[in-house]
């Protein structure tokens, strides 16, 4: 028995999946983009302007990683071990992410619906599985209120989970939704494996639909890291959510806060504090190449 509640045959065969990450140009969509083409998915890194993501592409194509802002992704191989083959990665414009099998939310959560919005009617009915990866309450870029005060960023009156949010107005039975990776720093995903400041926490918590949990769990595992998967499905998603101060949902009741959870595996972004020097060193890097 799978742990959502429901009976998967099989795992998932990564390599057959087609993956697009929208918008795949920030920090979680280019980390995620190379792990997941280094795993042998093929992968679309979209972008409302398709020169950005084909910058992007080109330098990790030719293996010399790509060092810009806050995204840090070391050189690799492009190459994978047996059965080898060549990343299968490439640039799209925002449009084209309504072809792939997968499609992973990666832009800021107040810009996520309206990004997605416009494609929903070529992608309904068509049995999609979507990876929210958005986190409503740690959104730095959310808008403000005219007194400068912060938005609720899901209407009060609505399940305040993020999943629940975009699945319910993309309102098709077909698809398939989880929620993953919310609390897994971008820093910490290496094309090859993670980062080894991760240490033993390599956990990536997830929960969701059986169908799209059961992908999300064969991608996760397909670059180094374990699922946990939570279970219940998209409704107990927000209890799940999190925030500057951990966990949304407070009292005895409450899932584990990220950082103690018994199977010690999930951090609040846990890794070593030593990742904040190697982000301050490889900045400095930059200077010299
Ligand atoms: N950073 C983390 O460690 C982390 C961890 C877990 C989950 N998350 C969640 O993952 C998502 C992505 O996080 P991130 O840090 O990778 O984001 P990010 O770098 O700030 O932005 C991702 C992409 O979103 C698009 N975007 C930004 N502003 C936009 C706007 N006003 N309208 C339309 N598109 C816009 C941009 O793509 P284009 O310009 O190419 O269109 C940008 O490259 C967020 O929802 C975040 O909460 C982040």
């Amino acid at each position: 028995m799978h742990p959502s509640g429901n009976h998967i045959d099989a795992e998932v065969d990564v390599r057959t999946l087609s993956v697009a990450l929208l918008s795949g140009t920030g920090r979680m969509g280019v980390h995620l983009s190379a792990a997941w083409a280094h795993a042998g998915m093929d992968v679309r890194v979209c972008s409302r302007r398709k020169e950005k993501a084909q910058q992007i592409v080109d330098a990790l194509l030719s293996g010399q990683g790509y060092s810009t802002g806050q995204i840090m992704v070391p050189p690799h191989p492009c190459d994978r071990p047996a059965p080898s083959a060549s990343w299968r990665l490439q640039a799209g414009r925002v449009e084209e992410a309504a072809d792939a099998d997968v499609i992973v939310l990666a832009s800021p959560f107040h810009v996520m619906w309206r990004t997605l919005e416009p494609l929903a009617p070529r992608m309904r009915g068509k049995g999609k599985i979507f990876i929210d990866l958005t986190n409503p309450w740690l959104n730095t870029s959310a808008p403000k209120g005219p007194r400068g005060q912060t938005l609720p960023p899901i209407p009060k009156a609505e399940p305040q989970a993020s999943v629940l949010f975009h699945k319910t107005r993309f309102n098709d039975p077909t698809s398939s939704w989880c929620h993953a990776y919310r609390h897994v720093f971008w820093m910490l995903i290496h094309p090859t494996g993670p980062n080894p400041r991760c240490g033993e926490r390599l956990g990536v918590e997830l929960l969701g639909d059986p169908r799209a949990v059961a992908v999300c769990t064969a991608m996760i595992k397909a670059h180094g890291f374990k699922p946990v998967i939570r279970p219940g499905g998209c409704e107990v998603a927000p209890r799940y959510e999190i925030s500057m101060l951990g966990r949304r949902e407070k009292g005895p009741d409450a899932p584990p806060a990220a950082g103690s959870d018994p199977d010690g595996l999930i951090g609040p972004f846990s890794a070593s504090p030593l990742i904040a020097v190697d982000a301050l060193l490889e900045k400095a890097a930059r200077h010299f190449r």
